[in-house]
């Protein structure tokens, strides 16, 4: 009944939720669907939510209010549009969504990802509307068929869900307990993986630090990347990172495999130990400057990246230069500024919040600034070097410049002289000349290899 129907995901969020993205894709070409790259286009149109803030939750009723406006397309199997919503949102709202939202027809959650399709062959068959989230789970949900977004990258989830509860973080209400995936079945996903021409993997987690913690405490995740490392990839990655659980051993992998590229996502969240301490992030400016020396004696060169809150509430202004100034010290390639933003049933949403709404976006503003000159200083320290980048496809579309990501996972652009050659680069690892050094990106000359 669903074979050969069209349908569009649209993915707000996290590299998790694109994942599950990849596995809604997947599931759905198993059963005869079509994917394209509109909604207009779609008979089947599907948000994958986030709901780690407010503008995120802002974004997806805006972008399905508007789906009622948007003409159902002619050669359409079912005369009509069926609107799904999973992710985060669909989680936390579950029948709530489908009541407010009279052109919804399906919600599911987190936890029940794998049931989708058939929730949605229900729906259409049985010409219902339904809710369908669960609780949580027990074990790693696997098995189920993915369509990568590039041939050549592959996102590997080796945990799911949470148990850190920061205070101000909704993750671990939305996607559960933290389970870990058997050592095993990574190891080999792995290897598939680099049989099928995978040039990088990207381990993915909410903490990959814990890795193992609930699989009697061994393997733990420097055995993860041993094992990663072996399948013979040509690059490594992970994501993210809890300076709480960022162990020593880990540390030394970014000197002895040679795979693992030498960037790291460490998200730092705040400056003031006071702030960390209401955070309920278990560690302390110091440790992470500790972590950071330490990245460093193994892998020199290594690339820096963090995530800041700007005004979580009782943030004083002594707080606040604690954060700058680490941001100063540290010196990110890249650092992502978040606004606070209250979520309903966390811990700090209970916290009195006094700062006005104008100083807090005069700091924000203030952080931004030194972000960029930050991220522009560490860009130039890469001029005039020879770098392996693994391109990606055009900087922007119609161009004849080629955008793809360094070892230490910048963005290099380079120009190319023909389409032909930017279509052949996609998905290989080349050598670049670094020209120069933008805020954002490098700019380099591709070399002969
Ligand atoms: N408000 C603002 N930023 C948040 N983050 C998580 N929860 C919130 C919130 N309530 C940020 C953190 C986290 C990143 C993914 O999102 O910095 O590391
Ligand atoms: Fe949220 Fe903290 Fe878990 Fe990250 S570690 S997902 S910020 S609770």
């Amino acid at each position: 009944m669903l074979s050969g129907a069209t349908f569009c995901i649209t993915t707000f969020g996290c590299q998790m939720n694109k994942h599950d993205s990849e596995r809604v894709s997947g599931m759905l070409q198993k059963l005869g669907l079509v994917p394209v790259d509109t909604v207009a286009d779609s008979d089947i149109t599907v948000f994958m939510t986030c709901c780690v803030r407010e503008k995120a939750d802002e974004r997806l009723l805006g972008q399905v209010a508007s789906m009622k406006n948007t003409p159902v397309r002619k050669e359409s199997p079912f005369g009509k549009r069926y609107v799904c919503i999973g992710g985060c949102i669909g989680q936390r709202d579950g029948q709530a969504l489908l009541d407010q939202l009279g052109h919804v027809d399906l919600v599911f959650g987190t936890h029940n990802l794998n049931e989708f399709p058939l929730l949605l062959q229900e729906c259409v068959e049985e010409g219902i509307r339904q809710a369908s989230v669960r609780d949580g789970r027990a074990d790693f949900p696997d098995n189920m068929p993915e369509s990568r977004e590039h041939a050549w990258a592959a996102w590997l989830p080796i945990t799911v869900g949470c148990n850190n509860f920061c205070s101000y973080c909704v993750v671990p209400y939305v996607r559960g307990r933290e389970i870990s995936r058997p050592f095993e079945e990574i190891a080999t996903l792995a290897q598939t993986y680099v049989a099928e021409g995978v040039k990088e993997i990207t381990l993915l987690g909410q903490n990959v630090n814990s890795y193992g913690r609930d699989l009697y405490g061994k393997p733990r995740f420097d055995d993860v990347l041993d094992a990663v490392s072996a399948s013979g990839v040509d690059r490594i990655r992970f994501a993210t990172s809890h300076p709480k659980d960022l162990t020593d051993s880990v540390i030394e992998r970014f000197a002895t495999l040679n795979n693992l590229m030498p960037a790291l996502h460490l998200p730092i969240q705040s400056g003031s130990d006071v702030i960390l301490q209401a955070m309920n992030r278990n560690y302390s400016a110091k440790h992470y400057l500790d972590l950071i020396e330490k990245l460093r004696q193994a892998r020199p060169d290594i690339a820096l990246s963090t995530d800041i809150i700007v005004g979580f509430p009782g943030e004083t202004e002594d707080d606040f230069l604690q954060t700058c100034e680490i941001v100063e010290q540290v010196g990110y390639t890249q650092v992502f500024t978040f606004i606070y933003s209250k979520r309903a049933n966390t811990p700090a949403a209970e916290l009195v919040d006094n700062t006005p709404r104008e100083v807090i976006l005069e700091r924000f503003e203030r952080l931004r600034t030194i972000v960029e000159n930050g991220a522009l200083a560490a860009n130039k320290t890469y001029e005039g070097q020879r770098r392996e980048v693994l391109f990606e496809g055009a900087a922007k579309k119609g161009t004849l410049v080629a955008a793809g990501k360094s070892e230490h996972g910048l963005t290099v652009h380079a120009e190319v002289e023909s389409e032909s050659l930017l279509e052949s680069l996609k998905g290989s690892i080349v050598p670049v000349q670094i020209d120069e050094a933008k805020t954002w990106y490098l700019v380099g000359k591709i070399l002969d290899s």
